[in-house]
This record gives structure tokens, C-alpha cells and sequence, in this order.
């Protein structure tokens, strides 16, 4: 964005679609991808992220850079000065504030998960997860370690190291927030989005070129059939529908006033409508060869297809983050790939947050008349406090829980206020001249009834069908989380297996929901975490045997030895060691830790700071506008 008269501009035209593509190009299409598409069935969630992308993701990308260049024509690069101008209620700038609450909220989390790919590109430089002779680490639990979800510290003593690459991620986004997003950004999109693609293309084959060994427990073909397969049986499931209309909004950086506000910028001469599609069409190409093509069938291969879904549902991201370390340490040359490949994916995500940040950056800027610089620094002190509890409550569920609200249900809220806005209170008509203005290519025509009646009405009926499922189902009540884990893991050569989720019996899977059901109503009863140990056996022929058992006694009598060692059977928990070419059964011993989580605070901490900053935004618009006012600063347009 070089400084041109009043307002900024981007200097070149690749760099304003580089910048874009950056922006759009993140996490979500090879870590949130996989992940969401795993969690909800593969095969199942694809039909409605298709048709999403047609009747969702393109109309609304025209529309988010139609309300940018809108916006920036008076001046405004963040939502409440966009929708002011488009409408001549007074009550639409309110609207707005979402697009500064809610980007702000998702930027928190997301410069965490940014983080991650920074840590793992460290650690693989190290060599550190890449298992030894005499120290094998499993993955999954490396991975909840890291991050402070389990209640064991075999490879991690604390939080300290994801702390410190967090640490470093935001200062990196600081700084280019600082000196200007379009400089650091085009020369960074040039470089890393190219070679992500290149890498990716390594990973792929190296994926598929996989054959028998006795390390896979599956096929890559396994994940790709899990993944292509359709299943209508989900059609009908708003929880379902959700999730894939969410995804296509975060992935394509739609809803949150980002790409609007790469848009203020845009020369008024410039093709919109072509730079909207261009973003739309490389995300994608990225989301559907990439990001399906890499951690599914990695998944599958080395885990088994039946666990794809329950190692997705674990975490969204869990899917990208233990089965991307796995493929890769099976390379040659583990650690020189394995840095270069999550470096990659961190500076992905690294030119997506700063054009996270960009919105609040312009409000701050643009409507408080505050210097980049000092922006910058504002945004940088609330950027570090607010991430706090994500780190530190990690484990009881807040990542998620932002994720849910800001990237999926607030996504689709702010993606329907500005359909709205473009087809019926702008008008279709207007806005179709505004995305025009100086376009080479002619968006076809169907797509403006598309806009006007499909993409708002399928939006309500989405956030509709979920409410009422939502809450008939009390879906919104946060529970208690179970956490469990062998202690010393790394003193272990062998594996701790549980059984997929598949192989479950019926009578498996009550014995384990009665127990975590017992564990809930003591946690909830205690209204505190409740902890305990357990010392087991493993006598070799694949079951368990609790020896001794002692916990709090808030835990009692739902949690005794004779109900624990059930429900680690009912799981199929059993040690195995490689052996002459095979995985077999080994007696052992191990000591477990147990604890329940009450969740229910922490939940409620992050609900109250959402509506909080929504709150605080709209009494800064309010008093900003006020002003305005009395000093006579233009009124509605
Ligand atoms: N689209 C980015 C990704 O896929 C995330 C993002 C969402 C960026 C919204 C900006 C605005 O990772």
C-alpha cells in the first residue's frame, strides 16, 4: 500500500493479488481442512462444502470486495464506516463492529496455531519428535504435551516452549503490522506460497508412493475413498451444513472484513470482480488438491481409516498436526523436510493474520486518527493479553470454543449481514455497477439472483436449523473433558494403543460412556477439576489390569478400580512393542494420570470476552460517530 494522496493504495497489481491470495491461503486449507472435513464424516461433509463454495464462497467474495471499494471511496478500511455508507440507517454501522470483535477474537487463536508450525519446524530442525532407537514418541501425545492438554509431561515440562514461539509469531506480525502490510506481505506471498505448493507436491507423492510396510496401518487410497466417497445420509444435518458453509467463509477470508479491507485500497480502475475470483480460485486449488490429498490419506495410511474421524475429532487441527510429523519423519532426511515444510505453512498462516489484524489496524487508524505506528502497537499489547487464556486454558477447550464462535457461527452471521447489504439495502442493481466498475470479466448473470434470494436465504436457514438443534439438543452447555494418559511416556519404547472408535462393540462403548458420564456429574457436582492415579497392568494378552488406584474422593463412586479398569478395557488400551517385523502385545506396567476438567468457566470466560469487545466496539462507534456529527464531518451518505 503506497502512501497516495489521502489514502493508501497497493503498488502493483500482482502484489494486490498475491496479497490476497496470502490472505486467503492460511491454515484453514491444510490443517482446518482435513480436520473439518475428518470430524464430519469425509464423504459427507463434501457435498455441502461443493455446493457452500458455488452458492456461498464466490457470490461472497464478490461481495466482500464490492463493500471494500465501497468503503474505501470515503475513506473507510473496517466494516462500521463501509456499512454506514451503504445504507441510510443508522443502525447499520452498528453491524459493523462484528467485523472488528470478531476478526480480533479469531487473530488470538490464530497466531497460536501459527505458532504451532513454527514450534514443529524448530522441533524438526532438532530432530526432536523423529523417534530414536529406545525412545519412540507418539505423536498424538507430543502434540497434546506441546500444547498443555494432557495431565502428563513426558516431552514437555510446561507451556514454556509454546509460549516462546508464540512469543516470536507475534512480534514477526507486529512488526510487518507496523512497517505496512503490503510491502513485508507481497514479497513474503511471492516466495512462500510457491513453494508451499511445490512441497506440497512432494509430500503427495512421497504419501501415495508409501507400499507395504509394516509401520502403515492402512492405505492413502483409504483416506482419499473416506474422503470422495458421498454419503447423503448427512444432508440433512445443520450441524452438518454449518461446518461446511463455515469452512468455505474462513478459508476464503469471507466475513471478517479482511479481504473488505484489502479492498479500500484498491485503485477505483481496478478488476474487482477478476481479483475476487482469482482469490477464490487459487484458495481453492490449494484447499481441494492440497489440503485433501495430504493429512486424510497421511491419516489413514498410518493410523487406519476407521480412526480418521476420531483423531479429527479430537481437535481440528490435530488431524494436520500429528499426521504431518508422522509422514514426515518417515523421509529420508526428516529434519532438513520437516523444517522447511512447517516453516512453509507458518509463513501461510503468517500472511493470513496480518490480514486478520488489518481490519482493527484501519479502525484505528481510519476512524480514531491514529498513527500506524502507535496502531500497531495498541493492536500488539491486546494481541498478547488476549492470547494468555488461550495458552493457558488451552485444555479446557477455549481454542475451540473461539473457533466456533468466530470462525464458524460469526463468519456465517457477518457473511449474511453483508449479502444483505449488497443485494437489498445497497441494491443488487448498484453494488452489480460497483463490482464492474472497470472489470474486464463479467460475472455471469445467474449468480445475481443467486446473491439476491439463495446465498441470504440459505444463510438463515443454516443459522436456523443449528439454533434449534443447538439448543433442543443443549448442545451449547459446556461438559466436562476426561483426560487420561500413561506418565514417563517417553521412557517407553513401544506403543500405548487404544481401539478406533469403529472397533468399539456396543456394550464397549456404554461401559465407556457410563464412566465418562460418572466422571462429568462428579466434576460438575465438585465444580472443580478432579485428579487422580492409577497404577495398571498389562499381562500381555491385550487387557489391562488396575492394580491400585487413588483419587480424589469427589471422584467416588463413579471412578473405583473395578469401573476404571472396565473402561480401559472397554477401550482396548494395551501395550505393544515391535517385534520381528510386527506389532505384538508386551506385558508391562505403567502408572496413568486421570483427570476430569471442569470446563464450564473457562467456556463461559471466553463467551463473556466475546460480547464484551462486541460491546466495547459499538460504544466506540457510537461516541465516534457522535462527534462526527456535532462537529458536522459529513453525515449518512
Ligand atoms: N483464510 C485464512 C485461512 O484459510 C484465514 C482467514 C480468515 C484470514 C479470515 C483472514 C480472514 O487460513
Amino acid at each position: 500500500m503506497a502512501q497516495a494522496g489521502q489514502r493508501e493504495e497497493w503498488g502493483s497489481r500482482i502484489g494486490l493479488i498475491l496479497a490476497a491470495a496470502g490472505n486467503a491461503i492460511g491454515i484453514g486449507n491444510l490443517l482446518r481442512f482435513p480436520g473439518q472435513a475428518g470430524a464430519n464424516g469425509g464423504g459427507a461433509f463434501m457435498i455441502p462444502y461443493v455446493i457452500s463454495l458455488i452458492v456461498f464462497g464466490l457470490p461472497m467474495m464478490w461481495v466482500a470486495w464490492t463493500i471494500g471499494r465501497i468503503g474505501g471511496r470515503y475513506g473507510h478500511g473496517s466494516t462500521p464506516g463501509m456499512f454506514d455508507k451503504m445504507s441510510n440507517s443508522r443502525f447499520a454501522k452498528y453491524f459493523g463492529v462484528l467485523g472488528l470483535a470478531l476478526p480480533l477474537i479469531f487473530v488470538l487463536y490464530y497466531t497460536y496455531i501459527e505458532a504451532w508450525c513454527l514450534g514443529y519446524s524448530w522441533f524438526s530442525l532438532t530432530g526432536d519428535y523423529i523417534s530414536e532407537a529406545g525412545r519412540n514418541v507418539d505423536l498424538r501425545v507430543y502434540y497434546d504435551e506441546f500444547l498443555g492438554n494432557t495431565t502428563t509431561h513426558s516431552y514437555f515440562p510446561g507451556l514454556s516452549s509454546a509460549l516462546t514461539f508464540l512469543l516470536i509469531a507475534l512480534v514477526l506480525n507486529v512488526f510487518v503490522l507496523y512497517r505496512g502490510v503490503a510491502r513485508g506481505i507481497e514479497m513474503l506471498a511471492k516466495i512462500a506460497i510457491p513453494l508451499l505448493a511445490l512441497f506440497c507436491l512432494v509430500l503427495i507423492v512421497r504419501i501415495f508412493s508409501i507400499g507395504d510396510s509394516a509401520l502403515v496401518k492402512g492405505t492413502a487410497m483409504d483416506g482419499l475413498a473416506f474422503l470422495w466417497t458421498p454419503d447423503f445420509s448427512t444432508l440433512t444435518s445443520p450441524s452438518v451444513w454449518l461446518a461446511a458453509a463455515g469452512q468455505i467463509f474462513f478459508t476464503l477470508s469471507i466475513g471478517f472484513g479482511s479481504l473488505e479491507c484489502y479492498s479500500s485500497y484498491v485503485k477505483q480502475n481496478e478488476d474487482i470482480a477478476l481479483t475476487g475470483l482469482t482469490t477464490a480460485s487459487s484458495n481453492e486449488f490449494v484447499e481441494i488438491i492440497f489440503g485433501s490429498m495430504i493429512a486424510i490419506p497421511a491419516a489413514a495410511l498410518f493410523f487406519g481409516a476407521g480412526e480418521v474421524q476420531s483423531i479429527a475429532s479430537s481437535g481440528t487441527y490435530s488431524i494436520g498436526m500429528v499426521t504431518m510429523p508422522e509422514i514426515l519423519r518417515s523421509f529420508p532426511g526428516a529434519q532438513l523436510f520437516g523444517t522447511i515444510w512447517f516453516l512453509l505453512l507458518f509463513f501461510a498462516a503468517f500472511t493470513s493474520s496480518v490480514g486478520v489484524a488489518q481490519p482493527v489496524m484501519a479502525f484505528l487508524q481510519d476512524e480514531l486518527k491514529i498513527k500506524r505506528g502507535a496502531a500497531a502497537m495498541v493492536v500488539g499489547v491486546f494481541w498478547l493479553l488476549g492470547t494468555i487464556p488461550v495458552i493457558y486454558f488451552y485444555r479446557y477447550g477455549v481454542l475451540d470454543e473461539m473457533d466456533f464462535w468466530s470462525g464458524t457461527i460469526g463468519l456465517v452471521v457477518m457473511a449474511l449481514i453483508e449479502v444483505v447489504l449488497f443485494a437489498w439495502v445497497f441494491k443488487i442493481g448498484r453494488s452489480w455497477e460497483v463490482l464492474h466498475q472497470g472489470a474486464q470479466i463479467q460475472v455471469p448473470r445467474f449468480f445475481k439472483p443467486i446473491i439476491n434470494y439463495v446465498t441470504p436465504i440459505a444463510l438463515i436457514a443454516i443459522l436456523v436449523g443449528w439454533m434449534g438443534d443447538a439448543v433442543s439438543q443443549g448442545k451449547l452447555i459446556p461438559q466436562p473433558r476426561l483426560a487420561w494418559d500413561v506418565m514417563n511416556r517417553s521412557e517407553y519404547t513401544g506403543n500405548f494403543i487404544k481401539n478406533s472408535e469403529n472397533d468399539v462393540t456396543h456394550l464397549q462403548r456404554n461401559i465407556i460412556s457410563n464412566f465418562e458420564g460418572s466422571v462429568s456429574t462428579a466434576v460438575t457436582g465438585a465444580n472443580r477439576d478432579l485428579t487422580a492415579y492409577a497404577r495398571i497392568q498389562f499381562p500381555g494378552d491385550g487387557t489391562v489390569r488396575v492394580v491400585s488406584y487413588e483419587g480424589d474422593p469427589k471422584l467416588a463412586p463413579g471412578v473405583t478400580v473395578a469401573s476404571l479398569q472396565s473402561y480401559l478395557n472397554a477401550k482396548g488400551f494395551h501395550y505393544e512393542v515391535f517385534d520381528n517385523g510386527a506389532w505384538v502385545s508386551e506385558p508391562g506396567e505403567a502408572m496413568l494420570a486421570i483427570e476430569g476438567l471442569n470446563r464450564a468457566p473457562y467456556i463461559w470466560l471466553i463467551r463473556i470476552i466475546i460480547v464484551a469487545l462486541i460491546v466495547a466496539f459499538s460504544i466506540m462507534v457510537h461516541v465516534i460517530w457522535k462527534e462526527r456529527r456535532l462537529s458536522g464531518e459529513g453525515g449518512t451518505a
